[in-house]
């Protein structure tokens, strides 16, 4: 049985991605959406989404990295594809799952979910373009409104010449909102001939086990549940489905201090400074879900501004202060982006 861990564009990038992998338990993990439209991307831009592609396209703990394209013109997909490939990525992903109103827009995403023939033959040009070898999955939903060509939609990207796909169980108009229909994965996964992912709303080890029997694929993606329980991979490997007792969430708190302080690192290093505090609260606001550490960490936080006044807080809770995280070793020798002005800032929904 496979657990991916899932993109997830303004909340998964390379610096949560490096955390999120350290604890072990995934497969591979897919990078944020690259967005092709009618250009060729240079190598800096896959190398800022995915900055693994510097270390053989895994992240510091070893898990590999996929690279995800959004776009609806084969030809340019394909050419993308290939550029990409020449930076050596552990495969290519590519999207029709974003919900976002301005990527379908510029019918990109979901969207395309109305047109099987068009991801027909957006697989088969991508696929053509990368070196034998290199896998290509795609990522679903079942439909724009409703599940009615899921099926179809799926036969057309395996029929192109993806070889693992992955169902997020929900339509484009369902957005976030529960429940994920695991059932149509099953309904998906008959269709096809290569392995079918289940995706969506997969929290905990019984949702888990859940989202498998009701999927009938053995194969899952972690989204939310990974950021929000950052050892879920691992318990699951360890067959430990149950919620962790207070006692044992609290061990767990203690071991994610020092990755806490990592992703701290790693987030100065990358965003600017005025970013900072953004991403420290947006990693805290969905680990309090699990952890009551993260809860009194995240109240003292949520009004403070600077990174200093962060830092502060942090260290007084246990953080290990920066360039004296246990990863430090790792920090030094792993992949990090460049900073970057044109970094999107993180906006932070309290
Ligand atoms: C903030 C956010 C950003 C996302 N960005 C992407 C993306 O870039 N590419 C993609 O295929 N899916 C993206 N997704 C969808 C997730 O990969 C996943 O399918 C979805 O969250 C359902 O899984 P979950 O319930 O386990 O979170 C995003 C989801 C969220 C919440």
């Amino acid at each position: 049985m496979r657990l991916l861990l899932a993109p997830m564009e303004g909340l998964l990038d390379d610096v949560l991605r490096a955390v999120l992998t350290r604890p072990g338990g995934y497969d591979h993990a897919v990078s944020e959406f690259a967005r092709v439209s009618g250009t060729l991307l240079p190598d800096r831009f896959f190398r800022r989404i995915a900055s693994e592609l510097e270390c053989d396209s895994v992240t510091p703990g070893g898990t590999p990295v996929r690279v995800q394209l959004l776009g609806s013109d084969p030809a340019y997909m394909a050419a993308n594809a290939a550029r990409l490939a020449r930076l050596g990525p552990a495969g290519v992903d590519l999207n029709f799952g974003c919900p976002a109103p301005t990527v379908n827009r510029h019918r990109g995403g979901a969207v395309l979910l109305d047109e099987p023939e068009l991801l027909f033959r957006i697989a088969r040009a991508v696929a053509g373009a990368l070196p034998c070898g290199m896998p290509l999955s795609a990522k679903m939903r079942l439909g724009v409104r409703d599940p009615g060509r899921a099926q179809e939609c799926a036969q057309a990207l395996a029929d192109g010449g993806a070889s693992l796909l992955v169902v997020h169980a929900r339509t484009k108009l369902d957005g976030y909102r529960p429940p994920a229909h695991w059932e149509w994965v099953a309904r998906v996964a008959d269709a096809v001939d290569v392995p079918v992912v289940a995706n969506g709303e997969v929290w905990t080890g019984v949702d888990w086990l859940r989202c498998r029997a009701v999927s009938g694929v053995a194969d899952v993606m972690l989204g939310r549940g990974a950021v929000a329980d950052p050892f879920l991979a691992r318990r699951i490997r360890a067959g430990q489905l149950d919620a962790p007792d207070a006692e044992a969430r609290a061990a767990e708190w203690r071991a994610l201090l020092p990755l806490l302080g990592e992703f701290r690192e790693r987030v100065q290093l990358k965003v600017e400074a005025r970013h900072a505090p953004g991403r420290i609260k947006q990693w805290l606001h969905l680990l309090a879900r699990n952890y009551t550490g993260a809860q009194r960490l995240f109240a003292e936080i949520r009004a403070l501004r600077t990174l200093s006044e962060v830092d502060e807080v942090l260290i007084r809770h246990g953080v290990p202060p920066a360039g004296a995280s246990d990863s430090r070793q790792a920090l030094t020798s792993a992949p990090v982006a460049a900073r970057t002005d044109s970094q999107t800032p993180v906006k932070f929904a309290a």
